[in-house]
C-alpha cells in the first residue's frame, strides 16, 4: 500500500496562476521520501494539501490507502503529523511541556504516560532544560527543535517535515536527522522530507522534483543525481561526496559515482585490499 497516492492534483491560490499543475506520485509506506524544488516550486503547498489544510481544485489525495475529503480529514491527520517551515506558527500551549502534552493529548495517550513521553522527546532533540519555557520566547532553530520533539512524541505513521531543521547548527541537524532515522527504521514510520540539503537526499530512499508545480523527476537519489544538468537548471545541486568521486573518477581512481562519503570510503577500502 502506499501512504501517499495522489492523481491529477490541481490547486491554485489565486484565479490568475495554477500553483500545483496537474501533478500525480506515489509514496510508497514505510519510505524514506525527499522533496526537492526551487524556492516557490510547491513544496509547501503540496504539504498543505496533503493533510487538508489547502483544498484542491481537482484530482485526488490518498492516504494510507482512504480518499481525503471532508469527512476523511480527521481520521487521516490521526495518521500524519507535519512539521511546518516556519516555526512560528505552530505553538499552542503556553510552555514547551504543554505544547507537547497538547498533541498527546489529541492522540488519546493517557495522562499517567504523558510526563515520560515529553520527558523523552525533549531529551532527543536537546531541549531537556526549556521545558517550563514559552516556546515564543525561544530561538528559531529551538523553536524548529520543540516542533520535531512534538511529532517525535506521537509518532504518527506518517512525518512531513517541511525544511524542519533548516535553522539548526550542523551538530544539532545531524543528532535530529539521526533520531528521525531511527524512527523510519525502528518503528517503520513514512518520512517525507522536504528538503534543500542535498546530503539528506542522497540518504534517502525515494525522491521527487518539483518545478513550477509539477514533477519534474522521481526515482531513487542516484539516478536524479545522474541528470546534473537538469538539476542545475532548477537552481539544485548534487551532493558533496558525488563531486568528490567524480573528481576521484577524473583522476583515474577505478570507482563508480557515488552520492554518500559512506559509499565513496567503502569502494577506496575495496580497491586497497584489491591492490
Ligand atoms: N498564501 C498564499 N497565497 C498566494 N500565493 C501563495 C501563497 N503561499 C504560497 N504561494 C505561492 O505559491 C507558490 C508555491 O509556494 P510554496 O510555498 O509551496 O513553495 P515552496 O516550494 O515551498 O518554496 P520554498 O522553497 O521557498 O519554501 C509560490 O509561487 C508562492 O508565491
Ligand atoms: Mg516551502
Amino acid at each position: 500500500m502506499d501512504a501517499v497516492n495522489v492523481k491529477n492534483l490541481v490547486f491554485s491560490y489565486t484565479e490568475e496562476r495554477e500553483t500545483i499543475k496537474d501533478i500525480s506520485f506515489a509514496i510508497p509506506k514505510g519510505s524514506y521520501t525527499t522533496i526537492i524544488g526551487h524556492n516557490g516550486s510547491g513544496k509547501s503547498t503540496i504539504a498543505k494539501l496533503l493533510i487538508g489544510l489547502l483544498e484542491a481544485r481537482s484530482g485526488t489525495i490518498q492516504i494510507l490507502g482512504q480518499t481525503l475529503n471532508e469527512e476523511t480529514v480527521y481520521t487521516i491527520r490521526d495518521h500524519v503529523g507535519i512539521v511546518f517551515q516556519n516555526p512560528d506558527n505552530q505553538f499552542i500551549g503556553s510552555t514547551v511541556a504543554d505544547d507537547i502534552a497538547f498533541g498527546l493529548e489529541n492522540h488519546c495517550v493517557p495522562q499517567e504516560n504523558m510526563q515520560e513521553i515529553i520527558e523523552r522527546s525533549a531529551a532527543k532533540v536537546g531541549m531537556s532544560a526549556y521545558l517550563d519555557s514559552e516556546p515564543t520566547n525561544l530561538s528559531g532553530g529551538q523553536k524548529q527543535r520543540v516542533a520535531i520533539a512534538g511529532i517525535l512524541a506521537i509518532e504518527p505513521d506518517i512525518i512531513i517535515f517541511d525544511e524542519s531543521t533548516s535553522m539548526l547548527d550542523p551538530q544539532g541537524k545531524k543528532s535530529i536527522n539521526e533520531q528521525i532515522r531511527k524512527l523510519h527504521e525502528q518503528k517503520n514510520v513514512t518520512i517525507i522530507s522536504i528538503t534543500h540539503d542535498m546530503e539528506e537526499v542522497a540518504q534517502s530512499e525515494y525522491v521527487i522534483v518539483l518545478r513550477d508545480g509539477q514533477v519534474e523527476m522521481s526515482g531513487r537519489p542516484m539516478e536524479i543525481f545522474r541528470q546534473e544538468k537538469r538539476l542545475k537548471e532548477m537552481k539544485l545541486d548534487v551532493p558533496f561526496a558525488l563531486k568528490f568521486s567524480d573528481l576521484l573518477i577524473k583522476e583515474g581512481v577505478e570507482i563508480e559515482r557515488e552520492c554518500t562519503l559512506e559509499g565513496v570510503v567503502q569502494q577506496l577500502c575495496q580497491l586497497k585490499q584489491i591492490n
